[in-house]
């Protein structure tokens, strides 16, 4: 099969090529997907589990990408709850082969059933930004109608998501960005935009919780805005961020299958849209992979049509 590969940490994106691989092999509890649709994140070749296994023994070449939506075509010894020919879609462990390639072995747990009125794109664009805002903002966050949340970096793709489901939700959203991106904050659901670069955050008053994808100084400065009894939420990674009187969590997304039926329902209904800026075919997946240039929203790539 054809699999993007990385081979060599120093070698950073200029080592990442397209290449054939074997076909893997559904082992215990795994189903064989034929990937219709991919996504990754711009960072992994900066994530440990990209280059090593779990006891941190070399992995390479390893395939990047975590996101999928495509058809179930094999299941290992003992797998259940999934068909052959059932479509699917959901997101892989971190530290085995990903989803830049035309198939690949996953634990039937990480899957979800894909309706056969959502696109294999919407799905594998739906799939992280998806499962990371709602772990954020109900999980973690513990949000509830009538509670106010500050989502930062409300039009790119979690913020978006989060500003979506928080307002469906019943929660006040206001939303984050450089100025730029206060439109498209708002139409995704934001009700209020602060510009970071010109507004005081201080300025909107106190939020029961705060959605961060920013990090650095940015959730520094949030922490005095977070209420009594309220959450900073972060994605990236441990923060110095301390609400006085209020508590901080940093997470990692997990696969979901009961989080994902709710994710793609609300996309059935009208209640929840992707917020998708590239497609890509597999052929031309090491280009937008290694893009220099800013694309707002998800990257996708369509493997097989
Ligand atoms: N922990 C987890 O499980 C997890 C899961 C998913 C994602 N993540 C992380 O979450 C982060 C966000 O991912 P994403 O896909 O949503 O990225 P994204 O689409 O680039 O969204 C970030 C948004 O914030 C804006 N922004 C960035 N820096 C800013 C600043 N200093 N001031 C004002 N606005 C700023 C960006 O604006 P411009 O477009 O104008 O730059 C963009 O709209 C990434 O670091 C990703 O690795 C973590």
């Amino acid at each position: 099969m054809k699999a993007m590969v990385v081979t060599d940490q120093a070698a950073g994106r200029g080592g990442v090529k397209l290449v054939e691989r074997p076909e893997p092999q559904a082992s215990i509890n795994d189903v064989l997907i034929k990937i219709h649709a991919s996504g990754f994140t711009g960072d992994e070749l900066t994530w440990p589990s990209t280059w090593t296994d779990r006891v941190g023994r070399d992995r390479t070449p390893s395939i990047p990408g975590h996101e999928l939506a495509g058809v179930v075509t094999a299941l290992g010894y003992g797998t259940t709850g999934l068909s052959i020919g059932q479509r699917v879609f959901g997101l892989t462990d971190w530290y085995r082969d990903g989803t830049l390639a035309e198939y690949v072995a996953v634990e039937a747990r990480d899957l979800a059933p894909l309706p056969s009125d959502v696109d294999f794109t919407v799905a594998a664009a739906l799939v992280m930004p998806g499962l990371t805002a709602w772990q954020g903002l109900f999980e973690h966050g513990r949000l509830t109608a009538g509670q106010s949340v500050l989502v930062h970096g409300a039009a790119g793709v979690v913020g978006s998501m989060a500003s979506q489901l928080a307002r469906d939700a019943g929660a006040y959203v206001i939303g984050t960005g450089h100025g730029s991106a206060r439109q498209t904050a708002l139409d995704f659901g934001a009700q209020e935009f602060v510009d970071l670069d010109k507004d005081a955050l201080e300025d909107i008053g106190e939020v029961d919780l705060v959605f961060d994808v920013l990090g650095g100084d940015i959730a520094k400065r949030s922490a005095g805005v977070v209420r009594a009894g309220g959450t900073l939420v972060t994605v990236t990674g441990p923060t110095e961020a301390r609400p006085s009187h209020g508590q901080v969590i940093d997470f990692v997304v997990v696969s979901d299958r009961a989080q994902l039926g709710e994710l793609v329902q609300r996309v059935r209904n009208g209640r929840l849209r992707t917020n998708i800026g590239n497609l890509a075919s597999l052929d031309d997946a090491v280009a937008a992979f290694n893009r220099t240039e800013r694309i707002r929203g998800k990257t996708i790539i369509r493997v097989h049509p």
